[in-house]
């Protein structure tokens, strides 16, 4: 478990300085894009489609709303950004600072909007930015979520607080990551899995042995819910919470901009 105090961002091995580290995040993402949405289906055995519907049945209240704008934050090849606009009605937008990401995102959004027979074609679109510093006026979401993302972030704290500047007051975040399950049985034999055998997997069909060596190393380095929570709280969010689902693999945390 980490020291929730020392831990201020994620930092990839071999990297010292935050820019370092947000250059190989952004690098490591941008090479395993091709090849990421099959990985991520494989390798989370078909959960990660479940967990992000389940973010987008949770947050129904704002989503049916068609005035209601929300920001799909690290949103990768758009796959939470895309539940959410299926969800309901409001305006979606999807940020991510490796374009190859976005590019996989725009080719979906298109596939998905001919495919689709209802009149409200889904609303969304995707931008190239960094979580950290957004092209946004502050006061512009009733909606931020994230998911997977946010662990990536080289400085947490700087990254909630941008995130509250965007939102507006009364705004929603919603931050859905891994967690290190429990010491039980069952949390030993996810764990073996998810250090010992993802890392091959991964390395085998990405071809980056590094990306995948990243994934488990970057939970395990993250904080605890309970430390996500106090953060969240410490930088000014209200009616802070948490809920952990499939046996401690993953939380979603919630949170309101105060106002
Ligand atoms: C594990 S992927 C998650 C993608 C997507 N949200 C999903 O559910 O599959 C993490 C994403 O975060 C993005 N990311 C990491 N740090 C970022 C930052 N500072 N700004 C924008 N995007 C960032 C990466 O480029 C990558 O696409």
């Amino acid at each position: 478990m980490p020291d929730a105090t020392a831990v201020k961002g994620t930092r990839p091995e071999g990297t010292q300085s935050g820019a370092d580290a947000s250059r190989k995040v952004r690098e490591m993402f941008t090479q395993i894009a091709p090849r990421y949405d099959l990985l991520n289906h494989l390798l989370s055995l078909q959960f990660d489609r479940l967990w992000r519907a389940r973010v987008a049945r949770l947050l129904l209240p704002i989503l049916a709303r068609s005035d209601a704008l929300v920001l799909d934050l690290c949103c990768g090849t758009g796959d939470l950004a895309l539940s959410l606009a299926r969800a309901g009605k409001a305006r979606v937008i999807g940020a991510d600072f490796a374009h190859p990401m976005l590019m996989r995102a725009n080719e979906k959004t298109s596939v998905a909007r001919a495919n689709s027979n209802s009149a409200q074609k889904h609303s969304v679109v995707f931008l190239e930015a960094d979580a950290l510093c957004l092209p946004f006026a502050g006061g512009s979401f009733d909606l931020v979520a994230t998911a997977f993302g946010f662990r990536n972030l080289v400085n947490y704290e700087a990254g909630l607080r941008e995130i509250r500047r965007v939102l507006k007051p009364r705004g929603t975040l919603a931050i859905l990551e891994f967690t290190e399950p429990p010491d039980n049985p069952l949390g030993s034999a996810y764990r073996w899995y998810f250090r010992k055998i993802l890392p091959r997997i991964g390395a085998f069909v990405s071809g980056d042995r590094n990306a995948y060596t990243y994934l488990p190393a970057s939970v395990s380095r993250f904080f605890a819910p309970r430390e996500l929570a106090s953060l969240m709280k410490s930088v000014g969010y209200s009616e802070v919470d948490f809920c952990i689902w499939t046996l401690g693999a993953v939380a979603l945390h919630t949170a309101v901009r105060p106002s």
